[in-house]
């Protein structure tokens, strides 16, 4: 049970007093009298959801949920069907109205116990078929959506429906082949993403590692794969070189065609996040979501086209973006035999070239009204950061062409701020910011963790009273993380990826988790719409 004590503090820190203004309940009730004589002091628009501790999607008084689709649904008359643990969403309507439309889907990873049967455990023997299962479980999922009467319904069988999952053939847009080829098979890890100002989808491959394994270079360029096998062990069963794979793919959602853009680097692409440049071309900005890794920004040549521009990394102490050009970076092109390898081996460059080693740099988005750039570094423990911190990045001249920045923390992550761990980003049409956050198994209601319950979704004010303060608006069921928000056209829809409830399970008849179904149900990941409330603005 919860402390009075705890409840009070999770209550004056939700209305944006400090705890240490918190003397004693006296003080909280001298605060509100004094309230009522002198001018009020602002409540914020939202009353925020408690820290969760229960196996449920609880949400601040006035939304209201329904769950769009989950793991497993059959999406189309050729056997497909909606991939595992979602995470990024994008909406492209189909209709004037907005009311109907194509919903691309992240499928980030396949947990064993539920997709193939096999045990988590690295190293764990898997035949062709396990690896099949997983593969066909992670990619990405086109899905016709639409909205009835205020609820909004997966369409079957429609025929935008399909999956772009871990078998499918996908061209490699690349100066030269990549390890002798030009294609490679499947996209995997599929975190986060971002939408190109001409309507495609950019789904980025993370921690690749874990289902193919790793290569490493020596000083002569000889390359070597990492012996020890991958969580997953797929490379035991099928030939995948990792350098396949760490890629930003971009995908058309009418077609499916996809390709993966080797200009954008290789690493553990959380994100990607496109821009448009005064001159028409393409700004991307990404992070690389590893401890002591870098944020990056890639600017094309072309308007409407990334396969060839130009790689950046941040040097935050310089406020400077560094150029990882092969042809404009003489150490570049001493340490690499030509482009294509400075792109295989990015973290390479980027660290020769002084990129800023950050504290795992998760979602970045821009501002739609001030233009600011606003990224999530989601902790280093290692380091002793816990909790993280959002950082705001300020392009000189507000031009994202420009090569100086000015770069400030926005919001520290804490327990005074009620917010650990922040991971994905979407701004609202207001520019109120909405962070969702990944504490890890590790931690999550363990120690000082407990009082942060469950992972959640925060939205932070950013200007006026309370800009900087994240005000809980949900918390995610047992072992679950909210993911990928974003928005439906009109503003007033939250669609979110509930993803992994119930991962700490250690067996089938040991669940953490029974969300959404309820009762003895496995858990599954799904994909919510949230239903705003109509508040009136302050
Ligand atoms: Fe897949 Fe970095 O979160
Ligand atoms: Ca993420
Ligand atoms: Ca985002
Ligand atoms: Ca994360």
């Amino acid at each position: 049970m919860k402390s009075f004590a705890f409840e009070r503090r999770w209550f004056l820190r939700q209305l944006g007093w400090g705890v240490a203004a918190a003397g004693g309940m006296g003080t909280w009730l001298r605060l509100a009298a004094a309230a009522s004589d002198s001018p009020p002091v602002p409540v914020y628009r939202y009353t925020p959801v408690k820290p969760g501790t229960l196996d449920e999607l609880a949400l601040s008084p006035g939304f209201e949920f329904q769950v769009v689709i989950s793991w497993g649904t059959k999406i189309n008359n050729d056997g497909e069907s909606f991939g595992f643990n979602n995470d990024f969403l994008a909406f492209f309507p189909t209709n004037a109205e907005n009311t109907e439309g194509i919903l691309w889907v992240n499928h980030e990873s396949a947990h064993p116990l539920f997709v193939s049967g096999k045990s988590h455990k690295k190293g764990t023997a898997r035949n062709r078929d396990d690896v099949i299962k997983e593969q066909k479980a992670v990619g990405g999922s086109l899905i016709k959506i639409n909205c009835v009467d205020g609820k909004w319904n997966f369409v079957a069988n429609d025929k935008f429906n399909r999956r772009i999952d871990g078998t499918t053939p996908i061209p490699i847009a690349s100066d030269r082949p990549i390890f002798g080829r030009t294609t490679a098979i499947g996209t995997l890890g599929n975190c986060a993403g971002g939408v190109t100002p001409w309507g495609t989808v950019l789904t980025c491959e993370e921690n690749y590692h874990d289902f193919v394994g790793e290569v490493t270079f020596d000083k002569k360029g000889q390359r070597q794969r990492v012996a020890q096998l991958s969580k997953l062990g797929w490379e035991s069963v099928f030939d995948l070189p990792p350098e396949h794979y760490g890629w930003v793919v971009e995908v058309e959602p009418k077609t499916g065609l996809a390709k993966k853009l080797t200009a954008l680097g290789r690493f553990a692409h959380e994100g990607a996040t496109p821009r448009l440049a005064p001159d028409g071309r393409c700004v991307v900005y990404m992070g690389d979501d590893a401890h002591d890794e870098c944020v990056y920004k890639f600017i094309s040549h072309q308007a409407g086209s990334l396969e060839r521009g130009e790689l950046f990394v941040a040097n935050v102490e310089k406020g400077r973006w560094v150029s990882l050009s092969y042809q404009k970076n003489p150490e570049i092109k001493k340490m690499f035999k030509d482009a294509t390898e400075a792109l295989i081996r990015t973290r390479e460059a980027a660290h020769a070239a002084g990129g800023s080693r950050l504290a795992r740099p998760e979602d970045i988005e821009v501002h739609p009204q001030t233009g600011a750039v606003y990224i999530a570094l989601t902790n280093n423990p290692k380091s002793g950061d816990l909790h993280g911190r959002i950082l705001k990045l300020e392009e000189k001249d507000n031009n994202p062409l420009s090569l100086e920045f000015k770069i400030s923390t926005f919001l520290e992550g804490g327990l005074a701020a009620g917010l650990s761990a922040p991971d994905n980003l979407a701004f609202d049409s207001e520019g109120q910011l909405w962070v969702t956050n990944d504490m890890s198994d590790q931690v999550q209601g363990q120690g000082e963790f407990k009082v942060l319950g469950h992972n959640g979704l925060f939205v932070v004010p950013t200007a006026g009273d309370f800009a900087g303060r994240p005000f809980q608006i949900a918390s995610a069921p047992v072992d679950a993380e909210l993911t990928g928000p974003c928005f439906s056209p009109d503003g007033k829809y939250l669609f979110l990826s509930v993803q992994h409830p119930g991962a700490r399970s250690s067996g089938l008849d040991q669940l953490t988790s029974h969300w959404p179904g309820g009762g003895q149900t496995l858990p599954r990941p799904s994909v919510v719409a949230i239903k705003l409330p109509t508040v009136p603005t302050k």
